[in-house]
């Protein structure tokens, strides 16, 4: 469908001024096109003062809202308390985002900043323009969710805004609903700049996730005064640490989402018939599997990899419009992400015949012992880093066996070394949660040099990449790209895997896929 009222002007739901208007019922909103617009453009909104007062009338109550709160509640409130407690006596701000263009008059779904779900238990598309604000208290922090209400049945927004009104887009939450799904005071976002302003005369300092609304970065600026140098940067840092140890809720949504992506991947099993000799065969499978993710949960997590024979080599190949031909491996990196956002991230690579050649099994088979080698170390205590060194140990290992390496083994694994990197140039594991590569902004010392502690979720995901003119390779291996990727949660005294269901082992693969056939 194409919207025909929303304004020409790209930018304008950028401004701060927009989204503090949106208030006031009657004010014509910046994304409504004005009268003389109409007129010089392609857009026929009725105008007329009979059309304005008949489309206000005659509407019953609106549907009784959801009052209850969401699981996520008291999750978030536990996450909120720790981040008060790390910036005591200053206000903090963490913006939801606003709905971002895709092209022209046309807005990609809008999904909220991770830290702003994690920090709120708000999912799937909710809220745009929302700011969370935690105004510091003589004890912690009161948290005020401010939200863009309901435009009411008298406004120009509620019929003639594409992008905002409830005829276009749907009813958006009153603030009492919010309030009760959240436990969070909920305040218009017209009060915001009055609101901080007095807060921040007040505060010892000020933090904001100053990338997550430029809106909101632009209207805060000038009520902040001097901010320390690196003030913002420490709080990214702090809102990406608070996600790094998983609380009972969110390892409960991450096993959906992982149930969910196993669902996926016999959906892509299923579409192999269909898939091998189509011209577009990798499109055919992503299809398969982001079509079940939309109607499993809110989506995929991230776009799906689907690459058949020497593309797998290519390791982020998301364009999937090759082909797949009988005798290929096929790698689907792939995840589900759940309506609370959080992902699962899985990599399976599959025989497309439904049966391993020679050559493929060599490589699968390194690279599943590289895997296993990972699992076997990880544990509480052991260093993030160490689970990737543990798989580096057996690629290497095996690249020498093939007689790729320059060097031995022992010294490709040196740091100055590190030929084998050719064929695994990307790390084993990564963090995961409400961003596929969760914690990213954490430092080194709490990432790659910390420990794993109970409640870490991450990804163990060697891979062997031989393109196929790779003149180091035997000649068998050549156009073979396998990475296995397994989602893991570490436990009181090892990990367990979150992706056991899928299976690994090659002759588990094959005979599951028989199953599926
Ligand atoms: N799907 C991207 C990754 O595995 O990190
Ligand atoms: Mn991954
Ligand atoms: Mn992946």
């Amino acid at each position: 469908m194409t919207s025909q009222t929303t304004t020409g002007t790209p930018d304008a739901t950028d401004s701060v001024e927009e989204v503090l208007d949106v208030q006031a019922p009657e004010a014509e909103g910046p994304t409504v096109a004005s009268a003389e617009e109409n007129e010089k453009s392609h857009r026929s909104t009725p105008r007329s003062a009979a059309f304005r007062a008949f489309i206000a009338q005659g509407w019953g109550p609106a549907p009784a809202e959801d009052l209850t709160a969401g699981s996520a509640a008291p999750f978030a409130a536990r996450r909120r308390e720790v981040l008060s407690s790390l910036f005591p006596g200053e206000v903090l701000v963490v913006p939801a985002g606003s709905l971002v263009r895709r092209s022209n008059d046309t807005d990609y779904r809008f999904r909220p900043h991770s830290a702003f779900a994690h920090l709120t238990g708000l999912g799937t598309d909710r809220e745009a323009d929302a700011v969370l604000v935690l105004h510091p208290r003589e004890q912690g922090h009161e948290a005020v969710l401010y939200v863009r209400p309901q435009g009411s049945r008298e406004s120009e927004e509620f019929f003639a805004d594409a992008r905002y009104g409830e005829l276009w887009v749907g009813p958006r939450p009153s603030l009492t609903a919010l309030a009760a799904q959240t436990g969070i005071t909920c305040h218009d976002v017209a009060a915001l700049a009055d609101e901080l302003g007095a807060g921040l005369e007040q505060a010892k300092g000020s933090r904001l996730l100053a990338d997550a609304d430029p809106a909101v970065t632009t209207l805060v600026a000038p009520l902040r005064g001097d901010v320390p140098e690196h003030a913002d940067d420490e709080f990214v840092t702090a809102l990406s640490e608070l996600r790094l140890v998983k609380d009972a809720y969110e390892i409960g949504q991450l096993r959906e989402a992982v149930a969910a992506s196993a669902r996926g991947f016999e959906q892509v099993v299923r579409s192999l018939p269909q898939a091998v000799g189509h011209p577009r065969g990798e499109r055919v499978v992503e299809a398969a599997f982001d079509g079940n993710a939309r109607v499993d949960g809110n989506g995929v997590g991230y776009e799906t990899i689907s690459a058949a024979g020497d593309h797998a080599c290519t390791l982020h190949w998301i364009r999937n419009d090759g082909p797949i031909s009988a005798g290929q491996l096929l790698l689907v990196d792939a995840g589900v992400e759940v309506d609370s956002l959080y992902t699962a991230d899985v990599t399976r690579t599959l025989p497309v015949d439904g049966t391993f050649s020679d050559a493929q099994r060599r490589v699968y088979q390194a690279v599943l012992d590289a895997a296993d080698a990972a699992f076997a170390v990880a544990r509480p205590g052991v260093k993030f880093r160490e689970v990737h060194e543990a798989a580096m140990k057996v690629v290497a290992d095996r690249l020498s066996a093939w007689g790729m390496l320059p060097v031995d083994a022992a010294t490709s694994l040196e740091p100055e070394g590190q030929y084998h990197r050719r064929w695994m140039p990307h790390g084993t594991s990564h963090h995961l949660g409400l961003d596929v590569h969760d914690c990213a902004q954490a430092r080194r010392e709490m990432y790659l040099e910390a420990e794993l502690r109970e409640g870490m979720v991450f990804t163990i995901e060697p891979g062997i990449y031989i393109k196929s003119e790779d003149e180091l390779a035997p000649a068998e291996l050549r156009g073979i790209g396998v990475r296995i990727e397994d989602d893991v949660l570490v436990t009181a005294d090892g990990v367990e895997n979150l992706t056991a269901a899928l299976p690994r082992d090659p002759d588990a693969v094959e005979a599951w896929m028989a199953s599926l056939r």
